[in-house]
């Protein structure tokens, strides 16, 4: 069997992979693979492909894999790199990565996030480093708490679930979310109140995005949603970032509109600035704490995605349903 992966990922699913036999091409070049390097290697026929989110898997890339190609297996919890419907078509298996050492470090992320903005800790930083603390203040630098804050969350699954964990034992903060449905059972073990997406929006001190990438959550937050929140409201986005509006956000935050914004994900990723006017770079506002996509990055969840993505691969080329199949 053979399996081509995109590029170096945690070894703990590569040595599983190496241990079933299976002959692996592992890309060497760390940087996003071309469609044309893509469709090129694949054709040289493989087994399964393992994925990564920068990877824009289509209908053309599939046709290059067939008819060998069974699985792609995607290392990541999204999959909106992968067209679901061309693959079905093609009758290709597709997998994501999800699990709990995954739902945990994002969760834990999201709260890096909040923190960090509610206590101004990259500003602090940033002043400390320039060398301007020249003594204790009782206003220097204040910040808000979390704690008795009401957090919306903005899509209630595995990770949805585990910031409201956290948010409720560890923060004691008040719990509002929306979905597509009401969750009793989340109801019942965190005291979450189901309202509509304005009403969260009104309500919340803190707006936590927890949706996948679709159609219908494409720029799910834009201008009229942003007006909706507290001008002391933050917004944090670790999910993707094609879901928040990225140039309504920096008139939001240029205005004053909300207090400020915690983002991992951006709309014209690897870019920061997807923004027509120069005038409003994200990176200008003091208010708004930036990472790289990094919201999973622990050593701990990489290789749990690294050991799923190969068990994906090894259930499917042994004939079984692999566990996390993408429909
Ligand atoms: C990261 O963004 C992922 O979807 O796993
Ligand atoms: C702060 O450092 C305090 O002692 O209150």
């Amino acid at each position: 069997m053979k399996v081509f992966i995109t590029r170096q990922i945690p070894d703990q699913g590569i040595k599983m992979l190496r241990e079933k036999g299976y002959e692996l091409k592992i890309r060497e070049a760390n940087s996003p693979i071309s469609k044309k390097e893509l469709i090129s290697e694949l054709k040289n026929g493989y087994d399964a492909l393992l994925s990564l989110l920068t990877d824009k898997i289509d209908g053309d890339v599939m046709d290059a894999g067939l008819p060998r190609l069974k699985i792609i297996a995607n290392y990541a919890v999204g999959f909106d790199n992968v067209n679901i419907e061309e693959g079905k078509k093609r009758n290709l298996l597709m997998t994501n990565t999800p699990g709990p050492e995954i739902t945990e470090s994002v969760a834990e992320h999201t709260f890096a996030l909040m923190i960090a903005l509610a206590r101004r800790l990259v500003e602090s930083d940033k002043f400390l480093r320039a060398g301007n603390y020249k003594g204790w203040q009782p206003m220097l630098l204040l910040g808000t708490d979390l704690h008795h804050k009401t957090l919306g969350i903005v899509g209630l699954g595995r990770i949805g679930f585990a910031v409201a964990e956290r948010a409720v034992k560890g923060f004691k903060m008040k719990l509002v979310y929306h979905d597509v449905k009401p969750n009793p059972d989340f109801e019942s073990q965190f005291g979450g109140v189901y309202k509509s997406l304005d009403d969260l929006l009104k309500e919340s001190d803190f707006v936590s995005l927890h949706v996948p990438l679709l159609p219908s959550t494409t720029h799910l937050i834009s201008d009229a949603q942003l007006a909706m929140m507290k001008p002391t409201a933050f917004l944090i986005n670790t999910a993707r970032g094609p879901i928040v509006d990225e140039f309504a956000l920096s008139k939001a935050l240029r205005d004053k509109k909300i207090g400020g914004a915690g983002l991992d994900v951006f709309e014209c990723e690897p870019s920061i600035d997807c923004i027509p006017d120069d005038h409003l770079d994200l990176k200008s506002f003091d208010n708004v704490v930036l990472t790289p996509h990094t919201a999973s990055a622990s050593i701990e969840a990489r290789q749990a995605m690294s050991r799923v993505a190969a068990q994906n691969i090894i259930e499917a080329l042994e004939g079984r349903t692999p566990p996390n199949l993408v429909k």
